[in-house]
């Protein structure tokens, strides 16, 4: 069967497809978990990740071949994540290796939705952990739902490998270093919101949020890390905070710039005011996966990096890098891709 589909022009929106993996945990214990076709889930009321927001969730890609095969890219990592993530919200895990098995099973239901080699689309999945079940008071929740959904998607960022605008949103805080930055939980994402529409319906491609305490540091992007390139494209920096997604594609890029290019890096503070010191800057993950950042609005002040309109040569050296190994084009360090 073939669908029906313009991949090349795919946003990043949802799409209901055929199937998505649903497991339920109750009483002390995860059951089987099983592929339903059902999009809708059927909750209490007073389930706690309606009122109090617990619940985690994960994002990851799956990714065609020039052959056709379809691969996922560090998958166990993602599995890792998650269970951090359930161990800050007083969640069950759900077991690393089922996480894997699970978004394989999804992926492999819905293989004609994997988009074709050479469009730069990809299926993305979206796990997630959520308390469930009747419940009222400030408590962890008795019964939970991981379930693992999915959809083709083209770039989170307008037009994908093209610089973009970003401003620093001085006025909000997405987490705080005690708080649950570290972990990708809704609370969030709700927190960004208002700096995210501001950003948005200013021309910018989203927030860029400084650090809580002082309100020097950069911390991330909206939705991705941040890293910074100096000027001699030997050193390669991103934010180390207590309150930032500890990024999987963040992670990939340090390893390939120190393994491959043989790049110093340093996971270091970054004030705002010393964006001087790079050439070039980027916003990395698995949606937004490296867009170039052509500048940084802060006070008033428009910090071009590279370019308004061209990229970088060593962001583009590394999301060649990068993505070649996502889509099998480049041999990956040992572990990283997946097949389905
Ligand atoms: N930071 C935030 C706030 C995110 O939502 C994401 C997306 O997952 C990232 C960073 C990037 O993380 P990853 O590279 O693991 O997708
Ligand atoms: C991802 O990159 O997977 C994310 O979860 C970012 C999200 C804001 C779309």
């Amino acid at each position: 069967m073939s669908v029906d589909i313009d991949w090349n022009n795919l946003g990043f929106d949802y799409m209901q497809l055929p199937y998505r993996y649903v497991a339920h945990w109750k009483e002390g214990a995860w059951d089987e978990g099983t592929l339903s076709t059902d999009p809708n889930l059927s909750l209490n009321e007073g389930s706690p990740i309606l009122h109090y927001g617990q619940g985690a969730f994960e994002g990851l890609k799956a990714y065609r071949t020039k052959s056709g095969k379809i691969q996922l890219f560090r998958p166990d990592q993602n599995a890792h994540r998650l269970h951090n993530s359930a161990e800050k919200l007083l969640m069950p895990p759900f077991p690393e290796d089922r996480f894997v098995d699970a978004v394989k099973q999804v992926v492999a239901a819905n293989h004609d939705y994997v988009p074709p080699y050479g469009t730069g689309a990809t299926l993305y999945l979206r796990p997630m952990l959520i308390g469930v079940g009747p419940n009222i008071g400030v408590a962890p929740a008795k019964e939970y739902i991981f379930d693992v959904f999915a959809m083709p998607v083209g770039p989170y960022f307008k037009g994908g490998m093209v610089p973009t605008k970003f401003i620093v949103a001085d006025q909000h805080d997405r987490a705080a270093h005690y708080g649950t930055g570290q972990a990708k939980v809704g609370g969030n994402y709700a927190a960004s919101l208002q700096a995210g529409k501001f950003a948005h319906e200013h021309g910018y491609g989203d927030a860029i949020y400084l650090d809580p305490i002082e309100h020097k540091y950069i911390e991330e992007v909206g939705s991705a890390n941040f890293f910074g390139i100096s000027k001699d494209g030997k050193t390669l920096k991103t934010p180390k905070s207590p309150s930032i997604l500890p990024s999987i594609t963040k992670y990939s890029i340090l390893t390939l710039a120190h393994d491959r290019f043989g790049m110093k890096t340093e996971e270091t503070k970054i004030a705002i005011t010393d964006l001087d010191q790079f050439g070039e800057a980027g916003a990395c993950g698995t949606a937004a996966v490296i867009t170039p950042i052509a500048s940084i609005t802060y006070n008033g002040h428009e910090h071009v990096f590279y370019s308004e309109t061209e990229v970088g040569p060593y962001t583009k050296k590394i999301y060649d890098e990068l993505t070649g190994i996502q889509f099998g084009d480049v041999p990956a360090p040992e572990g990283w891709i997946v097949d389905v």
